[in-house]
């Protein structure tokens, strides 16, 4: 539909088909919510069943669903993707949100951590992408958003598998973003910084580094979703996208020490 002729008192994302992966907490949550008050109808996908289940109905049995996944398992994808076509008849938009964190440096990680890590944070954006493929495909237009990190434009001192999770992330969407654009399938990354969610919680981490000064809110970060997930961004495709509050755009304590 041509931008200038959508119902602007409709919602930014009206009628449209969202999965969140991630979404019973931190910015998947944050970002389905965002969603929902947009006029779309969510899917929160987690591995959190009960949290997961008390969202979704929290938004209305209506407009939310919950559906148990775990992104690292192929299987459970399908099944993802089958619930929510039962569920809504349509897939617009795909959310892959789902992340663990994983400490270890280069040259002390345990293999265990690093398979963890990549199986959650970059085979599970695979699975999902390849999952909801043939629906998203199946619309006029269709958006994928994929949450990598600052962790996916820069080196991460001690979390060698979370950073080359994320920039395997970036590469991918890239790759997607190449090989959809075509079909009408855009696909974008996001790179949050220092976001306050529970994964977080026990991190202490400095501000000077950000020229914001603050850390961000999961808030923050959805509205950026709704926006790649909107059709207001129709000519955006293969962008990688920082919400860092300013935090990699160059050295931010030079000249101060
Ligand atoms: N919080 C930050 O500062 C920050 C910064 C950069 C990137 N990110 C990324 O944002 C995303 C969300 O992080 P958050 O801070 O909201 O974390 P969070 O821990 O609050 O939420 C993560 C959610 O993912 C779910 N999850 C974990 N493993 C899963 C699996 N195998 N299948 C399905 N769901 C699973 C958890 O149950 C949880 O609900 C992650 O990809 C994270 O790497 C976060």
């Amino acid at each position: 539909m041509p931008l200038e002729t959508r119902n602007i008192a409709a919602g930014r994302v009206q009628d449209k088909v969202a999965l969140v992966t991630g979404a019973a907490s931190g910015i998947g949550l944050a970002s389905a919510r965002a969603l929902a008050e947009q006029g779309a109808r969510v899917v929160i996908a987690d591995v959190a069943d009960e949290a997961g289940l008390a969202q979704a109905e929290a938004l209305g049995a209506e407009i939310s669903r919950f559906v148990h996944l775990d992104v690292s398992d192929p299987g459970s994808w399908r099944n993802a993707v089958a619930e929510t076509l039962d569920a809504f008849g349509k897939l617009d938009v795909l959310v892959n949100n789902a992340g663990i964190g994983g400490r270890g440096g280069v040259a002390d990680i345990d293999p265990a951590t690093w398979r963890a890590v990549m199986a959650v944070n970059l085979d599970g954006v695979f699975y999902g992408m390849s999952a909801a493929l043939p629906a998203l495909r199946a619309n006029e237009t269709a958006s994928i958003v994929n949450i990598s990190s600052i962790a996916g434009l820069t080196g991460f001192k001690g979390s060698a598998a979370y950073s080359a999770s994320k920039w395997g992330v970036h590469g991918l969407t890239k790759t997607a973003a190449l090989e959809l654009g075509g079909e009408g399938v855009r696909v974008n990354s996001i790179h949050p910084g220092s976001i306050a969610t529970p994964m977080t919680a026990d991190l202490s981490r400095g501000i000077g580094q950000i020229p914001a000064g603050r850390t961000g809110l999961p808030e923050e970060v959805a509205s950026v979703v709704v926006h790649l997930a909107s059709d207001e961004s129709r000519f955006t495709n293969g962008a990688s996208i920082a919400v860092d509050g300013g935090e990699t755009a160059g050295n931010n304590i030079r000249g101060l020490i």
